[in-house]
């Protein structure tokens, strides 16, 4: 009988899942594999999780190097979260021969060349399928089922919190911080939601696809992230009624040896497949030369959603060790690839200018962004407000990054404008139904 032993660190919300389900579907994995998929360690620096798990104590530890440095474990599966320590902890397991799964974005967006790289080193396997999207299996799609495709454009939700308070802002009506307060009501939210509205996590995923889909290296320290608090009721009514939602993206476009990378608030037609993601769902879009254009939607976040990502993981690495053949897909990277300054992308933009409503007000919002050479493509204007400023809403054709800063730079300062001028870059060019 083949056995896979398992060192567990961490077993919190997605690890406690991971131990209950391999304890409970043993048979079953075994049945489908040939493998008993056997939990020998467990460690959690929270005591409760013993009692909470029903954890034999003869298997749980608090000192994850007593895991790390267990010779009768296989394959160590970190998911503790955080980067300083899970680093240390994977580096300890694959320096001893010890095949390495986690879910942890965050620290392969940090240190992922690295840990790569020691992994080819020491002929181990890594299993990550849980770091991105969670139940939508992109790794394997990206680096298996697609691999014969040079992949041109990938477009993601990649976050359910912020996907769920953009959904809600747009159907009930209501402020970003009302559905911040539903979202954290229903748990999809933490009480310190900073990494999910900042759109970092998003970034840490974009950083992890970037690797698989265009072999290229890029920290999240070098993708351009911008988040959703600064998005208002009233451009998610805007953009509706101009036939748009608001959705958080990640971008990656591919150019002959161009590489855009970027993650912010966009404005995508209505009938884009990604404006039909709601709720706390992700979804990736993804074109290459072999597949055209191809969606993968699922729930990208959750205890069981990413336990089961997980167990894939754990399936293949125990069915290639059981092979004793070692074969890891490299992690190649692409030296020719450029990426493409922030300031230099080329995109349409919406903009909602505060502006005291008088004539000539447009006149010379338009004498500005013609200087700068953007081209105004349509113009809503509302009636008065109480404050005797206006909205002006306007929609641009594909204009530059930096004349856009520049030209609002300006505008700002004109003494007809009476707030910060709102901007969200637009993005509709394949995808739609
Ligand atoms: N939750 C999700 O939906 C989800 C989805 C996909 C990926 N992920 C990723 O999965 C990983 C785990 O997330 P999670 O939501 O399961 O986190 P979690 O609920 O906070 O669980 C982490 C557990 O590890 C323990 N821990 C922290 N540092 C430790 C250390 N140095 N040694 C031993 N135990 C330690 C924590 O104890 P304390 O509670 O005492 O800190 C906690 O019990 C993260 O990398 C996360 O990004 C999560």
């Amino acid at each position: 009988m083949e056995r896979l032993r398992i060192g567990l660190i961490g077993c919190g919300t997605v690890g406690g899942q991971v131990y209950k389900i391999l304890k409970r579907k043993r048979r079953n994995l075994y049945w489908k594999t040939g493998i008993l998929f056997e939990v020998v360690k467990v460690c959690d620096k929270a005591k409760k999780r013993r009692k909470e798990l029903k954890i034999p104590s003869s298997l749980f530890t608090t000192d994850p190097h007593q895991v790390t440095n267990d010779p009768n474990i296989d394959i160590i599966v970190e998911l503790i979260g955080g980067t300083e320590e899970a680093f240390e902890y994977l580096c300890e397991a694959i320096k001893k021969g010890k095949s390495v799964v986690t879910a942890n974005k965050a620290l392969l967006s940090e240190k992922g060349r690295t840990i790569f790289d020691l992994c080819e080193e020491n002929r181990v396997y890594i299993g990550f399928e849980a770091s991105v999207a969670g139940s939508i299996p992109i790794i394997k799609t990206i680096r298996e089922s697609f691999i014969g495709n040079n992949f041109s454009k990938l477009l993601g939700i990649l976050n359910g919190t912020t996907n769920f308070i953009l959904s809600k802002m747009t159907h009930l009506d209501i402020d970003f911080n009302q559905a911040l307060k539903i979202a954290k009501e229903k748990g999809y939210a933490e009480a310190e939601p900073y990494f999910d509205i900042s759109g970092l996590d998003s970034a840490h995923k974009l950083s992890i696809l970037t690797k698989l889909a265009f072999n290229k290296s890029v920290s999240w320290r070098n993708i351009y992230t911008e988040g959703i608090d600064r998005i208002e009721k009233m451009d998610v009514e805007f953009a509706r009624e101009l036939g748009y939602r608001v959705k958080l993206l990640g971008i990656a476009k591919k150019d002959r040896n161009i590489l855009e990378l970027r993650v912010h608030p966009v404005l995508l037609p209505a009938t884009h497949l990604l404006s039909l993601v709601e709720d706390v769902y992700n979804a990736i879009y993804i074109e290459g030369d072999l597949i055209g254009n191809s969606l993968l939607y699922g729930k990208g976040a959750g205890g069981k959603p990413a336990a089961s990502a997980v167990i894939s993981d754990l399936v293949e690495i125990g069915m290639k060790l059981k092979m004793k053949n070692y074969g890891n897909m490299k992690f190649r990277e692409d030296s020719t690839l450029e990426l493409l300054p922030f300031d230099e992308i080329k995109t349409k933009y919406y903009f909602r200018f505060t502006a005291v409503d008088k004539p000539g007000v447009l006149a010379k919002i338009a004498k500005v962004l013609g200087e700068k050479n953007i081209s105004i493509a349509s113009v809503i204007q509302k009636k008065e407000s109480p404050q005797k400023a206006v909205p002006i809403v306007m929609l641009t054709h594909p204009s530059k990054e930096k004349n856009v800063s520049e030209a609002l730079k300006i505008i700002d300062k004109l003494d007809i404008i009476k707030k910060p001028t709102i901007k969200i870059r637009v993005e509709e060019e394949d995808g739609n139904i």
